[in-house]
């Protein structure tokens, strides 16, 4: 089991187990925020960072300078054979991870994966068998899932508070700059030497607002809410491979549909809210943030307690039993799963001209798409797809039913 798995040789030699070595590879672009949050740990005692690699020299960051003694490498399995890390946090690109999460779990190490954490569901039963044969856990980067708000939410759904939930929705409208869709050769790519990288809004930047759907769809449900079909309309304001807008509504084999509203092309903000309507009331969770209206609150407070995925993660290597994972593989599947139907999908439609404003230079250049939010904020309102509430620029649904 994996919490019995300390070795002989990593024994301190007083009695005490020595705190678990940590590597993280892909140590730039987000990695950044995965220095950052061990960097404390670090300092504390809790694990010690071990190695960094990153096939690009590491950056600096003041947050979370690069302590003594850590090792910096470019090659993860070179890192791997010399620093024998027991948790691996790998933030590279998605169609790098199955790869590299195999390697790291052949050495013997649990995973800290980002998500999405793979691309189809063959992946995932790869990634599942690797992990059942050497026995270890894999969490996933969803680190939302670990948000007190969206327990308090799931308890007043459990408590009866909204009467019989008859929908979920997501809205989260945001704006990302040329320098974004510039800073790696898979951004906004559909595919990247023939290999599948699907970074969509919906599969990337915004899959956080995918995920607390579900997690509350599996919460009504009491088990993985499997997705049984899918309507979408993806929509792009650059000439990316992938969506920047889209609006996707999931049926599941029972309980509620879901109708998540997403764009990058944002002209106003919207951080992120999970709307779940029920008989008898609504419930807003501002996912981002930990903020959440339920029925007969009059202002939305914020929840604090946000556990998170390291930690969390250390804490179910020493109490396997006791401590569950909060975002354990197999707790992504029905997301691969809309992944996986998402694949095929056409490519999305191009709004271009008067419908978009361009602001700004170089990197920090914008495009907006004209009154995205408003006919975002309906759909999610109506559960309804921009083309069944007329809009001009809507194109037909893409659907597709998923296997039972
Ligand atoms: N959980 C979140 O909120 C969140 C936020 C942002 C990104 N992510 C995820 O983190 C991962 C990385 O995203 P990003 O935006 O930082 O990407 P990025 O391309 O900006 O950075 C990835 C880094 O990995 C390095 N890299 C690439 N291949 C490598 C390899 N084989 N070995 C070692 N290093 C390698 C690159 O040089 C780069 O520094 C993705 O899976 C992404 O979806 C998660």
């Amino acid at each position: 089991m994996p919490g019995d798995r300390v070795d002989p040789d990593r024994s301190a030699v007083n009695g005490t187990t020595p705190p678990p070595r940590v590597a993280v590879i892909g140590a730039n672009g987000h990695g950044r925020w995965h220095r950052r949050v061990i960097a404390p740990l670090h300092a504390a005692g809790r694990l010690r960072l071990v190695a960094l690699v990153d096939v690009r020299p590491v950056e600096d960051d003041p947050a979370a300078p690069v302590p003594p003694g850590v090792a910096v490498f470019t090659d993860h399995r070179a890192m791997l054979a010399a620093t024998r890390p027991e948790v691996v946090v790998i933030c590279t690109p998605p169609h790098t991870h199955l790869a590299i999460a195999r390697d790291a779990l052949a050495t013997g190490a649990d995973l800290l994966l980002e998500k999405p954490p793979v691309l189809s569901l063959a992946e995932h039963e790869e990634l599942t068998w690797a992990l059942t044969a050497a026995g270890r856990v894999a969490q996933v980067g969803f680190q939302a899932l670990g948000s007190a708000a969206l327990t308090a939410l799931t308890d007043a759904l459990a408590a009866g508070r909204l009467g019989t939930v008859t929908g979920i929705s997501t809205i989260a409208a945001w704006q990302r700059p040329d320098a974004y869709y510039a800073r790696s050769p898979w951004a906004g790519r559909r595919s990247v030497d023939g290999r599948p990288v699907l970074d969509g809004a919906l599969a990337n930047p915004l899959a956080h607002a995918v995920m607390q759907c579900l997690a509350i769809a599996e919460a009504l449900a009491g088990a993985t809410p499997w997705p049984v079909a899918i309507e979408v309309e993806r929509y792009r304001v650059r000439p990316i491979e992938v969506e920047d807008t889209a609006v996707l509504r999931v049926r599941f084999r029972a309980g509620p549909p879901v109708l998540v509203a997403v764009t990058l092309a944002a002209e106003e903000f919207v951080a992120g809210e999970v709307v779940v309507t029920g008989t008898t009331g609504q419930a807003v969770l501002e996912y981002p943030t930990d903020r959440l209206r339920l029925p007969g609150d009059v202002v939305t407070r914020r929840v604090p307690g946000r556990l998170g995925l390291l930690e969390n993660l250390l804490a179910h290597r020493v109490d396997p039993v006791g401590v569950p994972l909060i975002a354990p593989l197999a707790r992504t599947a029905p997301f691969t799963a809309l992944l996986d139907a998402l694949r095929p999908a056409p490519e999305p439609r191009l709004l271009d001209g008067e419908l978009v404003i361009t602001l700004g230079e170089g990197g920090e250049r914008v495009r907006h798409l004209r009154g995205v939010v408003d006919v975002l904020r309906r759909s999610a309102e109506r559960g309804a797809l921009p083309s069944e509430l007329g809009v001009p620029w809507a194109s037909g649904a893409y659907r597709a039913e998923l296997a039972g």
